[in-house]
Order: C-alpha cells, then structure tokens, then sequence
C-alpha cells in the first residue's frame, strides 16, 4: 500500500544476510557482456512469458555498457520482445539526461536508440517522487517489485548510489532517496533504496577490472558493512556475473 507521499509502508529486510555467494566467472570484459545479456535476455522472456510485461532497471556506470551493446546486437535485438518492456533505472546521476555522466544517456547511446522500446515505456530517474514508479507492479507490502533489476559494484563495495555510512542505505519506507554527497562524481544523484532492490524478482551484479576485487570479496563474503552485500531480494534471484580480473583468485 503506497501512502500519498509515495512512501511504502512497512519494510521487508531480508533477514540475516545469506552466507558467501558463488559469482559466474567469466575470462574478460567481452565475456562479461556476453554472459550478462544471455542472463537479462532469460529474464526478460520470462517475465513476459509468465505476466505478459517485463519491468527492467537498468545500472549506471561502465560495467553495463557491454551488456547493453550486446543486447541490442542479434539474436537479442530481434529475439526480445522489447515493446513489452518497462525500463527505468536503479540509480541516477543528477545531471542532465543528455549529459556524458548519466547513465541514462548510456543505456540510450548503448541499447535504446537500437532496439524498438516505446518511448513512453522508457522512465529516466529524474526526480525522488518519480510518477512512473507507481506503474510497477507491487509485491504484496505495497514495494515496486522489479522483474530484473541490474547492479555494478564500486571499490568501496556501493552499489547503485547506496554508498557505505550513507543514511539513504537505512532508508525503509522511500522507494528513491537523493544522495547529495556521494564520495564518486558527481555528487548528486538518486538511488532505488534497498527494499526496493531486495524486492526484485532477479537481480544481476555486474563487476570488472582488478580494482573491483577487494570489494568484491567483502560482498561475496557477505561483509556487512559493505553497501552491495546488503543486496539480497526477499523472494528473488541473485546473481553475480564477475570476470577474472575482479574475481582474482
Ligand atoms: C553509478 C552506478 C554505480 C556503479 C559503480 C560501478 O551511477 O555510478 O550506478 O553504482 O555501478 O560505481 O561503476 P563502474 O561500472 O563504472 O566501475
């Protein structure tokens, strides 16, 4: 039940995080993107099979962008029935929507512009109380429940704009929160919060690159006072798609 303030009553937390997550593997980045759109492509036709639509958050940052060029490539860009897709995003960078730092200027140059997504399908985070988020069906304590949402990882182990110590990772009942000091540029974004996140029914992890490492185990591990180990849907799927040079070991 949304009360008028577009805030959620109720919060589903997941109870005591999971034990250690074993991440898919992949050799490079090229078979990061290749593995990733396989698994979105799986998800995509599922959901439309079993409800007719497919609600989709997409993730900011540069671990995606492979992803979403390879979606929009064959079989995917003929094989997914996009005009049965919603789009919207798991987090924003409050900049301008044609501005080289928003992930939604991204996900269009990398996915949309090519593959056949109604325009008015398609819901840029622009704003904390965003309209379009009320269209997304509910789980039964009244949160949008995504059918795929995607996620990278930062090397202090945030994900989407939910950044270690900041209160919006506490927030239980606001389905988006401005984060207004966020350690990486730009500072101002918003950020799905994680009761959202963690009522999806499948979430993908995205991570790359040798830097990610660290962070990566902490999450894998489940360390608490990592931001992304906090990702853990209620009645969903997790999955990590990681390559070697995160994965390490
Ligand atoms: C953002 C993201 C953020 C991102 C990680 C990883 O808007 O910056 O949503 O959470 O996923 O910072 O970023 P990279 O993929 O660029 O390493």
């Amino acid at each position: 039940m949304t009360s008028t303030d577009g805030t959620v009553d109720g919060p589903r937390l997941p109870g005591d995080l999971e034990t250690a997550i074993t991440p898919v593997v992949v050799a490079d980045p090229t078979a990061l993107a290749e593995a990733a759109a396989r698994w979105t492509a799986e998800r995509i036709g599922r959901a439309i099979g079993d409800r007719g639509t497919c609600y989709l958050a997409l993730a900011g940052g540069a671990t995606p962008k492979g992803c979403y060029r390879r979606l929009a490539q064959p079989p995917y860009d003929r094989a997914v029935r996009w005009n049965r897709l919603f789009v919207y995003w798991s987090d924003e960078r409050r900049v301008p929507l044609d501005d080289p730092a928003s992930n939604y200027a991204m996900a269009r140059a990398a996915l949309l512009d090519h593959v056949p997504v109604p325009k008015d399908q398609v819901f840029p985070l622009t704003q904390e109380r965003l309209p379009a988020l009320d269209r997304v069906p509910k789980d039964p304590s009244g949160l949008p429940r995504f059918d795929v949402i995607h996620l990278g990882i930062g090397e202090d182990g945030h994900t989407a704009s939910l950044f270690p110590g900041s209160d919006a990772l506490t927030e239980r009942h606001a389905v988006v929160r401005a984060v207004d000091d966020a350690p990486k540029p730009p500072p101002h974004r918003l950020t799905l919060t994680l009761p959202v996140l963690n009522a999806a029914r499948a979430i993908l992890v995205m991570a790359s690159g040798a830097s990610k490492r660290e962070a990566l185990a902490r999450v894998l591990r489940r360390d608490p006072a990592l931001p992304a180990s906090h990702v853990q849907p209620v009645d969903g799927e997790l999955e990590f798609i990681v390559d070697q040079a995160a994965f390490g070991r």
